[in-house]
């Protein structure tokens, strides 16, 4: 792995699921692999669960960690050519190389605009760090794609599935929300859970379909209560329309997840990135419900980023 992007970065996937389940399990065992080296972390937007479990990560590798907020007034360019006499203070060009000089691996949260999808989907802040860095890019999520969650995810499907992957039935469903969101978490976990190999359906109001690109192998279905039948893990997560670019077409209730919705489950499991609206996105009663596996998500964020961490060392 020269960058960690997205899901195709990774080389070997059985290699680097076992890794992180390893150190899931003896998370101190290579706490000298990063000794003398730094993590920079550069934050365009705030986070809870990724900068904790990142550091936690690096820590566990032995690192040290440097983290940088640029979500306030701090502007970075990334056009070629352009004329900066802007707000825009300063260009990747220099920005990716000064920090190159002063960490071992760049690690950067980057949200999309959702007002233009070809900027967006041109990911031009990963695209700019890699250009010009000269030590690895990690994507803490980007305008597109939420990497480090998906793994996680799959991780944790790994560690509670009891048939193989390609008989687990795996149900991502749209869910209410009163914001506009990214598609980044949708997108990432389409692709690594079709990339492992698992039997992927995805469900949302008409309107809310993906990027392609990303859901290649999954079915789509409309109606959510037939998506859910016999499933064994149900991830929700609310998404704007990546057609009508960045658009909120829904906020029907009748998608929130219930107890009685996951009753059509094969007593699925309950999954989702976090942070969560209560009671709008998921019913209390699958939130804190034994069949909800959303903080076993969040523990496992430290150990996927841990195997990608060395990885990349
Ligand atoms: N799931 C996730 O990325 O959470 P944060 O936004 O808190 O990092």
């Amino acid at each position: 792995m020269n960058h960690f992007i997205s899901f195709r970065d990774v080389e070997d996937k059985e290699a680097l699921l076992e890794q992180a389940l390893s150190f899931a399990r003896d998370p101190w065992q290579s706490e000298d692999a990063g000794r003398h080296k730094t993590l920079g972390m550069l934050f365009f937007n705030p986070s809870l669960r990724t900068r904790l479990s990142t550091q936690q990560a690096a820590y566990q590798l032995g690192m040290k960690v440097i983290g940088l907020n640029a979500d306030q007034g701090w502007k970075m360019e990334f056009e070629e050519g352009v004329v900066m006499n802007a707000d825009r203070a300063e260009h990747v060009k220099e920005a990716a190389a000064v920090m190159s000089q002063m960490v071992d691996l760049i690690a950067i949260r980057s949200f999309p605009g959702l007002t233009d999808r070809d900027k967006d989907y041109r990911e031009e802040v990963m695209t700019g760090f890699c250009k010009y860095s000269r030590v690895p890019i990690l994507n803490l999520e980007s305008s597109t794609l939420h990497p480090l969650q998906s793994f996680a995810d799959i991780m944790t499907m790994e560690q509670h599935r009891s048939q193989d992957r390609k008989n687990t039935k795996v149900v991502l469903t749209w869910a209410p929300h009163i914001r506009a969101l990214p598609q980044a978490v949708a997108n990432s976990f389409s692709q690594w859970t079709l990339g492992y190999g698992y039997d992927l359906v995805i469900t949302h109001p008409e309107g809310y379909e993906l990027d392609e690109a990303f859901t290649p192998g999954a079915r789509i279905e409309y109606d959510q209560d037939k998506a859910m039948e016999g499933a064994d893990f149900v991830y929700a997560k609310n998404w704007s329309a990546y057609r009508d670019y960045g658009k909120i077409l829904s906020q029907d209730p009748s998608w929130m997840i219930t107890s009685k919705k996951m009753d059509l489950t094969s007593q699925g499991k309950f999954m989702h990135c976090l942070p969560t609206r209560r009671n709008l996105e998921i019913a209390d009663e699958v939130l804190d419900g034994p069949d909800s596996l959303v903080l076993k998500q969040a523990r496992n964020r430290i150990f996927a980023a841990q195997a990608v961490l060395f990885g990349l060392l």
